[in-house]
C-alpha cells in the first residue's frame, strides 16, 4: 500500500501522533474511566492522573469513525482485541466521546449511505472542499469534534500513512530557476482505487497559509471539542426505552410508498434490541416480514440489521430480504427517522419514519400521491387505533377536500371516499384524525406542468465478477406549477412518481463509442443494471483496436403521457464507472 517499512512507520506515528507532542498546558479534555478501554488502549494512549488519555480524550465522533479508527489500530498498530471487546469499547466511546444529535445530523447522510448529490452540497466551507473532500466523503469530517492540537495530529496521521496527502495539504511552490512547475506526472495515491490528480502548483494564497492551515482554522473554530450541544446532550442522554410497537411509513424510490409496523423488544443488553418488521408496498401489494436487531449509541443513534445472509437477486420488482438500518431517535423518544439500505453500496433503500404507537388514534399517511382539483377518489389512510365509529367529520383531509364517506375501518386502515373541490388551492395536504396529523400526505393539483427524472445525475458501477454492481434507480417525478403558474420555481408542487416509458440515449462525449450498447440495461421501472467489470473483448478502442471495458456515460430518458394527453419528457445524466475498490463502510457497528 505504501513504502514505509513497518518498524519505521510505527515509530514515526507513535512519535508524531500519540506520544511526543503532548502539549505543555493540556487543553480541556474528556476523562476516560472505562476499565476495558483503559486496558485495551492505555498501553499506547497513556492516561494521566486526571483520566485524560492521549488522543482519545481530545476527540469526539460517530460510532462509524470510532470503528474505523479501532480497525486501523488492529491493522497497523498491532492492537489485540476480540469482537466482543471491540463492541464494548465502541459503545463506551460513542457515549462518552460521541456527538450530540445536532452535531450528528449534518453528516448523517453518510451513515445512511446516501451518496447522490450529498458530496458537494454538504461541504460547509470551500476550505474543506479542496483539502478534506479530495479523497473521501466529507461526512466523516463533519462528524469530528476535536481540539486544534488533535486535528493537527489527524493531519500528521494522513501524511504519515498516505504521503500523497502532503501535496494536497501543503503544495510546494517550484524552486526559483527550476524548470519543473508542477509534479511531473500525476501519481496515484497509495489508496487503491482512488486515482487523484494533484493540482498544479497554485500561487501562494493571499493569507500565506497552506490549504491545510485554512482547513485546520475552520475545523478548530466550527467543530471544537467542547460545544454547548455536547454539554447539554451529555446531561440529557439516557438509555433508550424503545420496547413496543412502532408504526412504519416509508418510501422506496422505484417501489413507492409502504406502511407497516416494527415491534421492538429488549435484546442482549442495555441499548440492544430485537425487532420484527412487517410492511406492505401500497402500489404492488407485496409484503415483507422479517426479524432483526438493533443497537442505540449515544442515546439516539439507532443502527440495525435485518434478515438472512443470502444475497438476493436485485431487480426493480424484487422486495428486499435483508438490509441495514441507520436512524436517529427524536429527543422525546417517540419517533425515529432515517434510512434502511442494501446492495453492495447501500445505494438501494427506503426512507423511513417510525412513530411509537400509543393508545390514541394515529395516522401515518395515505396511499395516493396526488388528486386533481375537481376529482373524486377512494383513499386509504394508514395508522393505528382507528375507532370503528369513525365518521367523515372525524377526518380532516385538508383545505378544499371533503370526505364524503367512510367505507371501511379496521384499527390500522381506514378507506374513505374524497372529493376535491374544483377551486381547491394547489399544494400539499396534511391528513388529521383526532390529535394525530400526517404532514404532507398528498397533493391537490390543477395540472401536471412537467416531469423531472430523479436523481438528476447518478452514478452506477460495473461489477458482478469480483466486485458488487452498483445499481441505479430512476424515477419520473411530476410537478405542478404552483400559484405563480411558472415552471421550475420555488413554489412548484411535488406530485410524486408517475409511470414512464424509459430509454437510454447516447451522451456525446467520445464520438461513436456506443455507450448505450455496453454500459448496461434499463428496465421499464427506471432501474438500471450495469454490465460486468473488466475488459470486454467485443468492445474495441478506435485508435488502437484494443479491447476496453464497459464504462461510459448516457442520458436516461423518461416519457410520460399526462391525463390531458400531453407527452412530457425529461432526462438524467448517468455515469457508469469502474468498481469501487475501497469502501468506507463499518457494517460491524450494527452488531
Ligand atoms: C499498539 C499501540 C496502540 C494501541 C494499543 C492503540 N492505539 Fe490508537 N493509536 C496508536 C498510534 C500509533 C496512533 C497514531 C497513528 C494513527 O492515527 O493511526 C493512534 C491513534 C489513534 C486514534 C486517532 C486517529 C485519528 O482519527 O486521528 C484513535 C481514535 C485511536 N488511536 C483509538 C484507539 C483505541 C480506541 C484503542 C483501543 C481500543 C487504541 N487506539 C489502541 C497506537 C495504538
Ligand atoms: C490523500 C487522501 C486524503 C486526504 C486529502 C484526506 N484524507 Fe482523511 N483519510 C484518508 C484515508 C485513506 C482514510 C482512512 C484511514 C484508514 O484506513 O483507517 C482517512 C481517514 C480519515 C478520518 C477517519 C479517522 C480515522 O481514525 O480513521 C478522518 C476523520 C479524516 N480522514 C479526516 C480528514 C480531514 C479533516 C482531511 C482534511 C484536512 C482529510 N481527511 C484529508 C485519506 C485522505
Amino acid at each position: 500500500m505504501h513504502c514505509l517499512g513497518s518498524t519505521v512507520r510505527t515509530a514515526l506515528l507513535l512519535g508524531a501522533a500519540v506520544g511526543l507532542a503532548f502539549p505543555q498546558s493540556a487543553p480541556p479534555g474528556i476523562p476516560i474511566d472505562d476499565q476495558l478501554t483503559i486496558r485495551k488502549c492505555g498501553g499506547c494512549h497513556q492516561r494521566d492522573s486526571k483520566g485524560m488519555m492521549r488522543r482519545l480524550s481530545y476527540m469526539r465522533t460517530s460510532p462509524e469513525v470510532w470503528e474505523q479508527a479501532i480497525k486501523r489500530m488492529i491493522r497497523l498498530n498491532g492492537l489485540a482485541i476480540t469482537p466482543d471487546e471491540t463492541r464494548a469499547v465502541l459503545r463506551y466511546l460513542s457515549s462518552n466521546n460521541g456527538l450530540a444529535p445536532e452535531e450528528m445530523k449534518p453528516g448523517f447522510w453518510e451513515v445512511e449511505h446516501r451518496t447522490i448529490g450529498y458530496q458537494d452540497d454538504y461541504t460547509p466551507s470551500p476550505v474543506l472542499q479542496k483539502t478534506c473532500n479530495a479523497c473521501h466523503n466529507i461526512g466523516r469530517v463533519l462528524a469530528q469534534r476535536r481540539t486544534r492540537d488533535d486535528y493537527e495530529k489527524l493531519v500528521s496521521m494522513h501524511i504519515g500513512l498516505f504521503p500523497g496527502s502532503a501535496n494536497t495539504f501543503r503544495p510546494q511552490p517550484a524552486k526559483p530557476g527550476s524548470a519543473v512547475t508542477a509534479p511531473a506526472t500525476p501519481r496515484a495515491t497509495p489508496v487503491a482505487g482512488i486515482a487523484m490528480e494533484y493540482p498544479r502548483v497554485p500561487a501562494a494564497p493571499a493569507s500565506n497559509k497552506y490549504p491545510v492551515d485554512l482547513a485546520l482554522d475552520y475545523l478548530a473554530k466550527h467543530q471544537p471539542l467542547i460545544t454547548p450541544e455536547w454539554t447539554a446532550w451529555r446531561a440529557a442522554m439516557r438509555p433508550a426505552k424503545l420496547a413496543g410497537t412502532w408504526l412504519l411509513s416509508g418510501y422506496q424510490p422505484g417501489l413507492g410508498k409502504l406502511y407497516g409496523t416494527v415491534t421492538v423488544a429488549p435484546g442482549a443488553g442495555e441499548d440492544q434490541f430485537v425487532t420484527t418488521t412487517a410492511f406492505t408496498y401500497v402500489d404492488s401489494g407485496k409484503s415483507v416480514k422479517s426479524t432483526g436487531k438493533g443497537i442505540v449509541y449515544t442515546g439516539y443513534n439507532w443502527r440495525g440489521r435485518v434478515g438472512s445472509s443470502t444475497a438476493p437477486v436485485i431487480t426493480s420488482t424484487v422486495v428486499p430480504t435483508e438490509w441495514r438500518e441507520a436512524m436517529m431517535l427524536s429527543r422525546d423518544g417517540n419517533t425515529m427517522e432515517g434510512r434502511w439500505f442494501w446492495s453492495g453500496f447501500g445505494e438501494l433503500g427506503i426512507d423511513v419514519k417510525l412513530t411509537r404507537a400509543g393508545s390514541e388514534p394515529l395516522v401515518t399517511g395515505t396511499d395516493i400521491n396526488a388528486i386533481k382539483a375537481g376529482a373524486k377518489a377512494t383513499v386509504k389512510l394508514y395508522g393505528a387505533n382507528f375507532p370503528a365509529t369513525l365518521k367523515p367529520a372525524d377526518i380532516d383531509m385538508g383545505r378544499g377536500v371533503t370526505v364524503t364517506k367512510v367505507s371501511a375501518v379496521t384499527p390500522a386502515l381506514v378507506t374513505v371516499e374524497i372529493e376535491a373541490a374544483a377551486n381547491s388551492p394547489v399544494g400539499l395536504r396534511d391528513v388529521a384524525i383526532g390529535r394525530s396529523t400526517a404532514p404532507e400526505s398528498y397533493a391537490v393539483y390543477d395540472k401536471v406542468a412537467y416531469i423531472e427524472v430523479s436523481p438528476e445525475a447518478n452514478v452506477s458501477r460495473l461489477g458482478g465478477v469480483k466486485y458488487p454492481k452498483e445499481y441505479a434507480q430512476f424515477e419520473a417525478i411530476a410537478w405542478a406549477a404552483g400559484l405563480d403558474g411558472k415552471m421550475q420555481t420555488e413554489d412548484d408542487v411535488y406530485l410524486g412518481a408517475v409511470p414512464a416509458r424509459w430509454g437510454m440515449e447516447e451522451f456525446v462525449s467520445t464520438p461513436d463509442d456506443d455507450d448505450t450498447k455496453y454500459v448496461g440495461s434499463l428496465d421499464d421501472k427506471g432501474f438500471f443494471t450495469p454490465s460486468v467489470e473488466g475488459m470486454n473483448p467485443k468492445r474495441k478502442k478506435q485508435e488502437n483496436n484494443q479491447p476496453f471495458n464497459n464504462f461510459g456515460d448516457v442520458w436516461i430518458t423518461a416519457f410520460y403521457k399526462t391525463p390531458e394527453g400531453a407527452e412530457l419528457k425529461a432526462r438524467s445524466y448517468l455515469v457508469v464507472t469502474i468498481p469501487n475498490y475501497t469502501l468506507y463502510d463499518q457494517p460491524e457497528v450494527t452488531q
